[in-house]
């Protein structure tokens, strides 16, 4: 039996949220369901943030609601990216069993994404994360910037370690490894990782790819010889962020898809299928889009 990687969708969200024109919310459900018939059992659909810092996610509610009928008869995890306990607040009320918080690895740039200090957002995170532990809401914690800031350039190795520890100690489920500006390398992700997983395991790792730099696929590989097998990718390679200048797409899925299953690994992703996800994200935004592999397979 082929080993199972888990792929999170992160198309909706982090896809999305830097798009310079508006997306409906009837765009956004309708590349949904293309993932969800191409087998996407991940999908980090909506942000509980505030409408004036990203626009794009201000639908979060429509979405979530058009969202439901769609993933009811399924195991599909919906989750959504809350920076406070506002967002938290809101996310739950509207039925949401999967959340992520974000932590920036440098007060700059948690000043610019959050408008908190690097200790003020880890408070947040830690009340976040306490909380949803004791609602038995799935948390998972972002470690943004973990490669390098946006700001600030490279991020020491042991920043982005003792981040982890302290967000795995308040109780986070999963910690999400961001290249946030796809600054990173391979060998990052080793050093990263190699201390991570010899201390708490691979279990709880999953890696958040840019790709800006053409390194992501790379850098997923590392994860895999690191034991990781939760990754997140976005369709087509669309991605960015608004308070991260320089950061581009996320790995496409289509990309990540093809290279591990030709690998051997089973991800439960139809790539033949992600064709429609990808036309589906190309009518949203009105942008061509596509990882390498899409453009062979059309070729073929
Ligand atoms: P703030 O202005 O400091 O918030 O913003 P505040 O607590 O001072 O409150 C000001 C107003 O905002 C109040 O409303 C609050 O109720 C409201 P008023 O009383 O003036 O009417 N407010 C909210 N409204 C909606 N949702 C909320 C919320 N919280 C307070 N959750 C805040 C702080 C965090 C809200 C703001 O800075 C924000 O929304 N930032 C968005 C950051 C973001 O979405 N960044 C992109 C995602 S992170 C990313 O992409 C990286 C990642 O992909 C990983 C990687 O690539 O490495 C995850
Ligand atoms: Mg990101």
């Amino acid at each position: 039996m082929r080993e199972q990687v888990f792929i999170n969708e992160v198309g909706l969200r982090d896809g999305l949220q830097n798009q310079p024109n508006p997306v409906s919310t009837a765009a956004k459900l309708k590349m949904a369901q293309t993932l969800l018939d191409a087998g996407v059992s991940y999908l980090e659909a909506v942000a509980f943030v505030h409408p004036k810092a990203v626009p794009q996610m201000a639908d979060a509610v429509d979405v979530l609601a058009g969202l439901g009928p769609l993933v009811s008869q399924s195991a599909v995890e919906v989750s959504a990216l809350v920076p406070n306990m506002k967002g938290y607040q809101r996310a739950i009320e509207h039925g949401v069993t999967s959340v992520a918080v974000v932590l920036s690895s440098t007060d700059t740039f948690n000043m610019r994404n959050l408008n908190m200090s690097l200790l003020q957002a880890k408070e947040t995170c830690q009340q976040v994360i306490a909380q949803a532990n004791a609602d038995n809401i799935k948390v998972r914690a972002y470690v943004s910037g973990a490669c390098a800031c946006p700001y600030d350039g490279t991020t020491p190795v042991d920043v982005v370690h003792q981040l982890a520890a302290e967000m795995i100690e308040f109780g986070a489920n999963e910690i999400s490894i961001g290249d946030t500006i796809g600054a990173g390398n391979p060998q990052q992700i080793n050093d990263i990782l190699g201390p991570l997983v010899q201390q708490f395991g691979s279990e709880c790792f999953n890696l958040h790819l840019h790709d800006t730099r053409g390194q992501a696929l790379a850098m997923a590989w590392a994860g895999i010889t690191q034991g990781v097998r939760r990754f997140d990718s976005s369709i087509g390679g669309l991605g960015g962020c608004p308070f991260a200048p320089g950061a581009s797409g996320n790995v496409a899925t289509e990309d990540l898809v093809y290279m591990l299953e030709q690998a051997g690994f089973d991800t439960g992703i139809d790539i033949q299928k992600l064709r429609s996800a990808v036309s589906a994200a190309e009518l949203a935004t009105g942008q061509q889009l596509g990882g390498r592999i899409l453009q062979w397979m059309k070729s073929q």
